[in-house]
């Protein structure tokens, strides 16, 4: 029997021991009683302080440089019910996953970038100004930590250009986390989530891209939307624009709120030729825009900083 058996055993004989009140004298009751409670507090002490070791069982190391067996059972560091998922994570699926059922690819974005992939693949001029708006960290070695998942698509070209020749389209969405040095107030965070999308084909146009947006959000939200673009500025798209969506009624939206979910357009022939992809043969759409933002309007959360903050009453919320 172990300790933790032992002290329940103990604890039931005690509990027996409360009938015997009866066939005392009154006078000595008390005295009894108190006796008994105080010896009782003292082995549900020893019961949780011996329950809370159990749960402290020493964990096997894992060898890490073992060949994996995909067949065999996962190893269990944590038991399940002590955690659960982000809930940005389960939403990053489900955006993912609408855009699969759409027939896109995915890659991943990475999270440590160079200055080739954040302004220069993506025609930003040496010197423009535009290179400041995007308040990009960066690290000694002069890395720098993505302020968008636009980083990917000269990647993502290069990685796909083979299937244009075959006649095929490519069509991949990349879903990352992004970092910007902002100050940080309810609607901006230094770290955050984006999805990239890119297509590429020899006939595509805006209208094309519009009714694949259209489609996405009405897929997330769930209903009909109202849709509507305003002239945007970004040296990787012409014409760029910026993508809104009537705030739905079901989500306290009232006619004529709109909002900006993210920022599109053809993707520049300079952006195209770096890559190798002839911009008089093929055309491309891309778009991108954050992943908090689009999950705030679903729950009608009123600040990002809830999903960095490891706050466990909010991340409860979505168990
Ligand atoms: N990367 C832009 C941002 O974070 C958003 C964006 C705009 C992405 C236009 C695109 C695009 O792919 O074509 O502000």
């Amino acid at each position: 029997m172990n300790e933790l058996e032992s002290l329940k055993k103990e604890l039931k004989e005690l509990n027996t021991q409360y009938a015997q009140i009866r066939d005392i004298a009154p006078e000595k009751r008390g005295a009894f009683g108190r006796e008994l409670n105080e010896r009782k507090m003292a082995i549900l002490e020893k019961i949780r302080v011996a329950e809370e070791a159990a749960l402290d069982v020493a964990v096997e190391p894992l060898d890490i440089t073992a060949p994996c067996g995909v067949n065999e059972a996962l190893p269990t560091v944590y038991p399940v019910f002590q955690g659960s998922r982000h809930p940005l994570m389960t939403e990053l699926d489900r955006v993912v996953s609408i855009y699969q059922l759409m027939g896109f690819d995915v890659m991943e974005s990475r999270q440590l970038d160079d200055e080739f992939h954040m302004f220069d693949s993506l025609n930003f001029a040496k010197e423009h100004p535009a290179r400041d708006g995007y308040d990009t960290f960066r690290t000694e070695e002069g890395l720098i930590p993505p302020a968008h998942t636009s980083t990917m698509q000269h990647r993502v070209l290069k990685a796909y250009r083979d299937k244009l020749a075959k006649g095929e389209e490519i069509a991949v969405v990349v879903p990352g986390r992004v970092y910007r040095n902002e100050d940080v107030d309810a609607t901006h965070e230094h770290t955050f989530y984006q999805c990239e999308g890119v297509y590429v084909s020899r006939s595509c146009t805006l209208g094309d891209m519009l009714g694949i947006l259209r489609e996405f959000f009405e897929k997330y939200y769930e209903q009909k939307l109202n849709i509507r673009t305003q002239p945007g500025y970004f040296p990787f798209t012409e014409p760029s624009l910026e993508f809104l969506i009537e705030k739905p009624k079901a989500l306290g939206g009232k006619k004529g709120d709109y909002l900006e979910m993210l920022g599109c357009g053809m993707i520049h022939p300079n952006v195209l030729k770096m890559a190798g992809i002839d911009p008089n043969e093929y055309h491309g759409f891309a778009w991108g825009g954050g992943i908090d933002r689009l999950v705030m309007l679903r729950y009608g959360l009123m600040d990002v900083r809830h999903f960095e903050s490891g706050d466990l009453r909010f991340l409860r919320e979505f168990k």
